[in-house]
């Protein structure tokens, strides 16, 4: 496992540089079920039993901050059943992971506009925080009812307020007073993000925080996803040259 699908002599030749912070779009969860004549919302339910598999092994390899985007602020569009069926998921999910994560020491938090969300999920989403504030593993962001251009809206709204009553002057602000106003406020810019399903978007995630983050596009839709890919991921992250802008 620590040498992420190498043997002992390539782990030597080239040290692997893991990602601080990797964010995955989730996706692929519709078509895995079309290609079994299922409803869309199986493949949500398959999506779900890979998200906690992945996670856990990101804490295991050592990621300190994971992103997973599981509901935009724009999949309200989508058909009643499976917006109805998705909520359900997370309501059972939200359920079992208060204690589900606590072996791994895993911090959860909640990045998007939760008032979106109906009371019980709300507090379902309260409690997992709650409890998992004092853990001092993996942080564990999961993006719902989030949408990047959402947040930076409430970033700007929030610096205009303040330089309106006088607490900030123009002057204040800059790209990390910006920051500081995200949801992700504190965190650092993820360094990896990883798609699946082989589409080339980044559908309104992390719009700010991945100004240099590596992009690894995978063939292989979200609940088919292994360890192994994870791993494959890593690697190509670990050959990409990061130059910021600079040579
Ligand atoms: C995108 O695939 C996926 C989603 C909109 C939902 C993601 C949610 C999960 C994986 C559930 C797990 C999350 C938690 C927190 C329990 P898609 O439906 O757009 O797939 P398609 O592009 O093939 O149609």
């Amino acid at each position: 496992m620590a040498f992420f699908g190498r043997n002992k002599a390539e782990a030597e030749e080239t040290p692997l540089v893991l990602p601080k912070h990797v964010g995955i779009i989730m996706d692929g969860n519709g078509r895995w079920a079309k290609k079994r004549g299922l409803p869309r919302k199986a493949g949500h339910t398959e999506g779900a039993r890979t998200f906690r598999k992945i996670t856990r092994y990101c804490s295991e390899v050592g990621i300190k901050y994971l992103t997973v985007y599981a509901f935009s602020t724009e999949n309200w569009k989508r058909p009643e059943d499976e917006v109805g069926a998705l909520m359900k998921l997370f309501k059972s999910y939200l359920e079992e992971a208060i204690s589900d994560f606590k072996d791994d020491d895993i911090v959860v938090r909640f990045i998007g506009d939760k008032s979106g969300f109906s009371p019980e999920l709300r507090a379902l989403m309260d409690e997992n925080e709650e409890c998992s504030r004092e853990r001092d593993g993996m942080v564990l962001n999961i993006a719902m009812n989030y949408g990047s251009r959402d947040e930076i809206v409430r970033a700007v709204k929030s610096i205009a307020a303040d330089v309106k009553s006088g607490a900030l002057s123009e002057a204040d602000i800059t790209e990390q007073l910006i920051s500081d106003r995200l949801y992700t406020a504190g965190q650092p810019d993820p360094d990896l993000i990883i798609r699946p399903s082989g589409e080339y978007r980044i559908s309104n995630f992390m719009l700010w925080q991945s100004a240099y983050t590596e992009f690894v596009i995978m063939n292989k839709l979200w609940p088919d996803f292994q360890k192994s890919d994870l791993d494959e991921a890593l690697r190509i992250y670990s050959q990409r040259n990061r130059r910021y802008g600079g040579v």
